[in-house]
């Protein structure tokens, strides 16, 4: 029975890999923090006899050697990734996202764990193109703008990866994940759906940033972990860096208007320009728009929600 030890399995996305791992047979070591992750989200796997939490951080050298000792497989998802925290700790944001990520592939290489890596789309910076691939170049503010930090971060993270793959023959898989959302997802750091259906619920004002004419792609998470299950288990994906993400576009205004319709709120949208709505010189982008051809031809995978039925799950979760 594989040991699969998962950094960030208490976050959004790692719970539900958790699930569906455990659901697998496999036996589960969480490693977390609980910096923006919860114990509510692992709780249901807690009396599970193949699941273990360790609360600790990524940063502890000496844990992460000891939990990849066990490991056969690492998804490595532990990050500081949320804007409201990057632009508030943009130091501590860079200091988890570069030398944890550092920790787990050094320690990763003794035994070549296969491990898979967390990256963004955020990769891409204002690159705006339509059918953004993975050898598209990335288009950055100053380094000095700290919203630029986790994109920078994340940068490194890849490189680190594909070096230790390169020169000490790590096993490992990295993936660009665009927006991707579900239940448990926190709106709490400025995650736009589960703020917009939580603002929904409770009648209250629905705040766009910007005109709100700026388009993102969503994808659910589930048809995520089919992805990233399938690149984890496809020898000819080692190495190498994969898009996942939905190719369909929707304006966050006409999500907010989406979300208001769908949950039958009379929250009215309100317009927040960007200068109130974060510090100083904050860049957004217009679009962000995936290309998936690479994933699509070694695995077949495409995804099998459409935003109304995505959101159809973050609302049904959200009523709970
Ligand atoms: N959700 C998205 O849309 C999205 C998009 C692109 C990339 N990603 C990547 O996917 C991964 C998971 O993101 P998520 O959406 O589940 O967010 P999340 O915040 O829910 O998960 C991150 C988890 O990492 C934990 N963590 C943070 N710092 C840690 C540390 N020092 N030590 C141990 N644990 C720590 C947090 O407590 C949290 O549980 C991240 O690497 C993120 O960069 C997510």
């Amino acid at each position: 029975m594989a040991n699969v030890l998962i950094t960030g399995g208490a976050g959004f996305i790692g719970s539900h890999l958790s699930e569906l791992l455990l659901q697998g047979g496999m036996r589960i070591t969480v490693l977390d923090d609980l910096s923006t992750g919860r114990r509510d989200n692992i709780k249901k796997f807690q009396e599970n006899n193949l699941f273990k939490f360790i609360e600790g951080s990524i940063l502890d050298n000496e844990l992460v050697n000891k939990l990849v000792q066990d490991a056969d497989i690492i998804y490595h998802l532990a990050a500081a990734l949320h804007v409201k925290l990057i632009l508030e700790k943009p130091l501590s944001a860079l200091e988890t996202n570069i030398h944890g990520t550092e920790n787990v592939l050094r320690a990763a290489k003794k035994r070549k764990v296969k491990t898979f890596i967390a990256s963004t789309s955020e990769i891409y910076g204002k690159n705006t193109k339509q059918g953004l691939d993975e050898e598209d170049d990335r288009i950055l503010g100053s380094p000095l703008k700290t919203r630029w930090g986790y994109a920078s971060a994340k940068g490194i993270d890849e490189l680190f990866a594909y070096l230790y793959f390169k020169e000490y023959g790590v096993p490992i898989v990295i993936a660009r994940l665009f927006n991707t959302v579900g239940p448990r997802q926190t709106g709490q750091y400025g995650m736009v759906v589960p703020r917009f259906v939580s603002q929904a619920l409770q009648g209250e004002d629905i705040t766009v940033f910007g005109d709100g004419k700026q388009k993102r792609c969503f994808l659910h998470v589930q048809d995520a972990l089919a992805a990233i299950t399938m690149l984890m288990s496809n020898e000819q994906a080692v190495g190498k860096v994969f898009n996942i993400g939905n190719e369909e576009e929707i304006s966050i205004e006409d999500l907010a208007k989406k979300i208001i319709m769908m949950t039958g709120s009379l929250s009215r949208i309100v317009y927040i320009p960007y200068e109130k709505a974060y510090p100083d010189g904050f860049e957004d982008m217009q679009r962000r728009f995936p290309s998936v051809d690479r994933l699509w031809k070694l695995t077949k995978w495409k995804p099998t929600m459409k935003i109304d039925q995505i959101l159809e799950s973050v609302i049904a979760s959200a009523r709970l």
